[in-house]
């Protein structure tokens, strides 16, 4: 009952005129696409993105925004200028942010409330560490994310999110989480979020994995149980890679 959803996370790569020539590469390619299809460039190629995606089967997503609707923040963006540019969903908490732009489990869960309180479709980036890995608390540390991102949730919000389970030692490494570990650790965030609300409420919610997923390693990991999807960085930039994962559901 829950939609596949394959993202490409185009992080800071791409000007305008590329985001529109790499939209232009593979929106015929994933026309027949059985799965919702998102690209989320850089916020200075929103406005070019949403025409190039007219009349398309894809949707366009953000990279970050920011929990508060105006004021005095200096180079942040608010909901409303997203949602007046066509973006439909919104990275949130990805590692990159958390290490480099200090997001914390705290803006994380403002930013969740923020996004959902003006209809906007959070992904929510939960993953540990290599060290985390290597101390056995890959559990804890996602539980903990995901307890923290989804607080002030209500029931009823459950279904517009989506998780992307991101382990950070696989990002840009060209390493995966093998398909049985990265399943297990999506069954056991489906369980958090089945604690927290009703199992019921867990089946709806998509959670997705993403670290180097490629178009030779979609097809295993999307064929798992509980893998609802990709989030993709690298391969999502280049057109006949993307969409090859894209056709893999
Ligand atoms: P890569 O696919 O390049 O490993 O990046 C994954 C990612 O961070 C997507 O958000």
């Amino acid at each position: 009952m829950r939609k596949p959803i394959i993202a490409g996370n185009w992080k800071l790569n791409k000007t305008p005129s590329q985001t529109v020539r790499l939209i232009e590469e593979f929106k015929p390619l994933v026309r027949e696409a059985r799965c919702e299809v998102v690209v989320c460039p850089t916020s200075a190629c929103l406005f070019a993105a949403r025409e190039a995606l007219k009349d398309t089967n894809i949707s366009l997503g953000a990279q970050n925004v920011f929990y508060e609707d105006s004021g005095a923040y200096t180079g942040e963006v608010a909901c409303d200028s997203l949602l007046e540019l066509g973006v439909k969903y919104v990275i949130i908490g990805h590692s990159e942010r958390r290490q480099y732009f200090a997001e914390t489990d705290e803006t994380v869960n403002k930013k969740v409330l923020k996004t959902l309180e003006k209809r906007l479709k959070p992904i929510v980036c939960v993953g540990e560490s290599l060290a985390q890995k290597q101390f056995g608390v890959t559990e804890e540390v996602v539980r903990m994310q995901t307890r923290l991102a989804l607080s002030g949730v209500g029931v009823g919000d459950v279904e517009d999110i989506t998780i992307a389970y991101e382990p950070i030692w696989a990002i840009g490494a060209g390493m995966t989480a093998s398909s049985t570990e990265a399943n297990d650790t999506i069954r056991q965030i489906r369980r958090v979020v089945a604690e927290i609300y009703t199992p019921e409420a867990s089946q709806k919610l998509r959670i997705i994995y993403g670290g180097s997923m490629n178009a030779r390693n979609a097809k295993e990991l999307l064929s798992t149980s509980d893998i609802d999807g990709g989030l993709i960085g690298g391969a999502s930039l280049k057109g006949d890679l993307f969409a090859q994962i894209v056709n893999a559901v």
